[in-house]
C-alpha cells in the first residue's frame, strides 16, 4: 500500500454541508444528500423495486430473464444470517480470527491491513464454506486488489496492479461457479450464504446471476468490516484506559458466555464497538445512480444521475449528535447526558431496503475481535504517538504498525 499524506475525502464538503442542511449540488453533476431523513427517503424510493438485470444470455437473445426480486435474495440470505449467528457459529468465527492473529504473531505488521485479513477471511466460511485453501487464496487475492484500488483512488493503480486485479477478479468467478456446480451437481450442502442461493434460487436466477449474487457478499465482506475492525484496533491501542475496562469486563465471564449470548454479556464492549461503527463509518461516500426520477428536497434527478450519501456524515451531524468528533463510548450508556439520537441518525450500515445484510454478526464480530485483542493477544505499536485515522475511501490509520504479541496467560493465585 502507497504511503501518502493524510487525505481527508470531505474536506471539500463539510462547509456546503453545514451551510445547506445537508442537500447540495457539488458541480452540477452530483447531489449530495447528507442530511439524515433525506438519504433515507431517497434510498428508500431508489431502491423500492430492486430487482436483478437480466441474465447475460437473455440479454444477448434479446429476451426477458425470469425476474427476480432483490428483496427475495436478501430475506433468504437475511434468514441464514440468524443460523450463521449461533452459538457454534460464533465459536468458530472466534477461532479463525484467533488462528490468524497468531499466525502473524511477532511478525512486523501494518495493523490496518492486518484488520482486513482477519475479519476478511475469518468471514469468507459464512459465505462460501469448504473451499480449499487454494480458492481461498485467490479470495483473499481479490480482496487485496480491491482494497488497493480504493486505497489508490482512480487512475491510482500501476499495470500491473490492474492486470493482476483482473485476473484476481476472473478467478473468483471460477471459484464460485466451480462451487455452485459442485452443490447442484455432486448434492454437497454446507451452511453458508451460499447455499440458500442454491437451494431455492439457483433455477430462476441461472448460474451467472448466481455468480453475481455470492460475489456482491464476497466484496461488501472486503471493505467495511476491515476498515472498521483496523479503527476498532487504533481505539484500542491509543486508549489504554478503555483497554483495561474491557479486559476487566471480558475476565468476569468466559468466552463461551459471548457465543452464546452475543453482545448481551459484555454491554461496555457493545458501547465501544458502536461508538467505533460511530466514529469511524465506513464507506465514506457511496455514489447512487437514480433508477427512477427522483425530487430530494426539490431537487430534480432524472434517471441515471447521480446522488451521494454518507453514512460517516450523517454519524457526525452536529444538529443532532452531541460532540460528534470526540470518540465517547459512554455516550452509548443508560445513564448518559446525551443520548444519541438513534432511528435515520445513526447509520454505520447503511439504510433499507439495501442496507448490510450482515449488521449483527459484523457487530458480534467486532466485540470478538475486541475480546481477543484484551484477553489472548495485544498489540505492539511501533510509533505509538505517530498513529493517526486518514479519511480516505474508508477511514484508515496511517503509521499504524508493529507486532502482534501473545498475552501471558492470567496465573491463577496460590491458595
Ligand atoms: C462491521 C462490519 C460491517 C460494516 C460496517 C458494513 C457496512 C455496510 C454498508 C455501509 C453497506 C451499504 C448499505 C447501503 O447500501 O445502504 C453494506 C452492505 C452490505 N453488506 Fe455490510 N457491513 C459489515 C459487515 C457485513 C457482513 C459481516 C456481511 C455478510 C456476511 C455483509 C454483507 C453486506 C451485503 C451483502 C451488503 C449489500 C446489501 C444490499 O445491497 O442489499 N456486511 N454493509
Amino acid at each position: 500500500m502507497t504511503q501518502r499524506d493524510d487525505p481527508d475525502l470531505l474536506a471539500d464538503l463539510r462547509a456546503p454541508n453545514a451551510e445547506h442542511d445537508g442537500v447540495f449540488w457539488h458541480g452540477d453533476q452530483r447531489l449530495m444528500v447528507f442530511d439524515a431523513d433525506a438519504a433515507s427517503r431517497a434510498n428508500a424510493e431508489n431502491f423500492a423495486d430492486l430487482t436483478l438485470p437480466d441474465r447475460f444470455v437473455d440479454r444477448v437473445r434479446g429476451r426477458r430473464s425470469p425476474a427476480v426480486s432483490w428483496r427475495q435474495v436478501r430475506s433468504l440470505w437475511l434468514s441464514r444470517m440468524r443460523v450463521l449467528s449461533e452459538e457454534n457459529r460464533l465459536r468458530e468465527l472466534t477461532d479463525r480470527m484467533a488462528a490468524i492473529l497468531d499466525h502473524r504473531r511477532d511478525q512486523h505488521v501494518d495493523f490496518a491491513w492486518l484488520a482486513h485479513e482477519v475479519t476478511f477471511r475469518a468471514l469468507v466460511p459464512v459465505v462460501l464454506d469448504g473451499l480449499s485453501t487454494s480458492d481461498q487464496a485467490w479470495l483473499s487475492r481479490d480482496a487485496i486488489a480491491k482494497l488497493t484500488r480504493l486505497d489508490a483512488g482512480p487512475g491510482g493503480q500501476t499495470r500491473r496492479q490492474r492486470w493482476e486485479s483482473v485476473v484476481a477478479q476472473l478467478h473468483v468467478g471460477r471459484v464460485v461457479r466451480a462451487e455452485l456446480r459442485r452443490r447442484t451437481r455432486h448434492g454437497r450442502t454446507r451452511i453458508d450464504l451460499t447455499q440458500p442461493i442454491v437451494d431455492r434460487l439457483l433455477p430462476s436466477l441461472g448460474p451467472d446471476r448466481a455468480v453475481e449474487a455470492v460475489t456482491t457478499v464476497l466484496t461488501a465482506i472486503a471493505g467495511p468490516p476491515g476498515a472498521v475492525a483496523g479503527c476498532l484496533m487504533y481505539e484500542l491501542a491509543k486508549r489504554p484506559e478503555w483497554a483495561a475496562t474491557l479486559t476487566e469486563e471480558f475476565a468476569s465471564g468466559p468466552a463461551e458466555l459471548l457465543h452464546r449470548t452475543g453482545t448481551r454479556s459484555a454491554p461496555t464492549a457493545h458501547q465501544f464497538v458502536k461508538e467505533v461503527l460511530r466514529m469511524w463509518s465506513a464507506p465514506l461516500l457511496m455514489t447512487r445512480s437514480a433508477r427512477v426520477p427522483l425530487t430530494i428536497r426539490g431537487h430534480r434527478l432524472a434517471v441515471g444521475r447521480h446522488f451521494l450519501v454518507s453514512p460517516y456524515l450523517v454519524n457526525h451531524d452536529e444538529r443532532h449528535w452531541s460532540d460528534p468528533d470526540v470518540f465517547d463510548p459512554n455516550r452509548w450508556s443508560a445513564g448518559a447526558a446525551h443520548r444519541p439520537p438513534g432511528g435515520n441518525h445513526y447509520v454505520p450500515f447503511g439504510w433499507a431496503p439495501t442496507a448490510c445484510i450482515g449488521a449483527g454478526l459484523g457487530s458480534i464480530q467486532l466485540v470478538l475481535l475486541t475480546y481477543l485483542l484484551c484477553t489472548r493477544f495485544r498489540l505492539e505499536l511501533r510509533a505509538p504517538d505517530a498513529a493517526r485515522v486518514s479519511l480516505g475511501a474508508v477511514p484508515r490509520p496511517l503509521d499504524f504498525d508493529g507486532w502482534v504479541r501473545r498475552r501471558e496467560p492470567a496465573r491463577t493465585k496460590a491458595a
